[in-house]
């Protein structure tokens, strides 16, 4: 049978996508994480990979059921737990892509000291954990990216005002030198854990390029058609 295939307009482009969320460990059975699901990476990987390019998904803690959601044969995939492994695995990756998508939620902090033994109750009471904070991956990325490269972040804001999200949007895409952020909005019906998500995208000068409501693979699509626009 042949292949129904979409516009292939990504063809011959290297992208990475970040999916997921990192878990910074506390003993060996204990982590510091958040509730990403990793969906949104997984349909922003399926969907540049059914447009034709060539994606690494570098995945933190996606549950296999949802990792198989991007299952493609120009989807490569490299699994990393900790922010500091997902920050050394997309160092890696970004070196060689025209496009980074930065998706997975990253753990701003991470225990001072992990316990390679199971903390106990015997072993006294625990009233607090000490934090360090993480490097900022993305804004590492942008910092000391190859020549032409498009860099797009998240942002999952809580403000339920619109404009106050887009202000916190524009200044947190200055802050990290990237091209696009995607803010969407984390309530009760949208984003982590959720089918659906909505969306804007914020550009140079803070404009709002584009904006998205329905599934993550909408939302994905959204995102690839802003950044093919900004790449044209
Ligand atoms: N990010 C990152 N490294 C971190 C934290 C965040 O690369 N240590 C990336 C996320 O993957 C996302 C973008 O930065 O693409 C925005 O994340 P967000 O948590 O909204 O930004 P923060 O700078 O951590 O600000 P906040 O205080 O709002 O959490
Ligand atoms: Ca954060």
């Amino acid at each position: 049978a042949l292949a129904l295939l979409g516009p292939q307009d990504l063809a011959g482009l290297r992208v990475v996508v970040s999916a997921g969320g990192t878990r910074e460990p506390i003993d060996p059975v204990r982590f510091l994480g958040n509730r990403s699901s990793g969906r949104q990476g997984m349909a922003l990987a399926a969907e540049a990979a059914e447009r034709g390019a060539d994606v690494e998904l570098v995945a933190a803690n996606v549950a296999a059921d949802v990792l198989a959601e991007a299952r493609h044969p120009r989807i490569r995939v490299r699994t990393v737990g900790t922010a500091a492994q997902l920050g050394d695995a997309m160092a890696d990756a970004a070196a060689s892509a025209d496009v980074v998508i930065m998706a997975a939620a990253v753990a701003d902090y991470r225990p001072a000291h992990a316990s390679d033994q199971k903390l106990t109750k015997e072993g006294g009471p625990l009233d607090r954990i000490e934090l360090v904070e993480n490097a900022d991956i993305v804004a590492g990325l942008a910092a000391s990216r190859p020549q032409g490269q498009t860099i797009v972040a998240f942002a999952a804001e809580t403000l339920l005002d619109a404009e106050e999200r887009r202000e916190r949007a524009r200044r947190k895409r200055e802050r990290k030198g990237v091209d696009l952020l995607a803010v969407n909005l984390a309530d009760a019906e949208h984003g982590f854990e959720k089918s659906d998500n909505a969306i804007e995208i914020i550009g140079a000068e803070g404009a709002v390029v584009a904006s998205a409501e329905g599934s993550k693979r909408q939302v994905a699509r959204a995102i690839w058609d802003a950044v093919h626009k900004s790449r044209s």
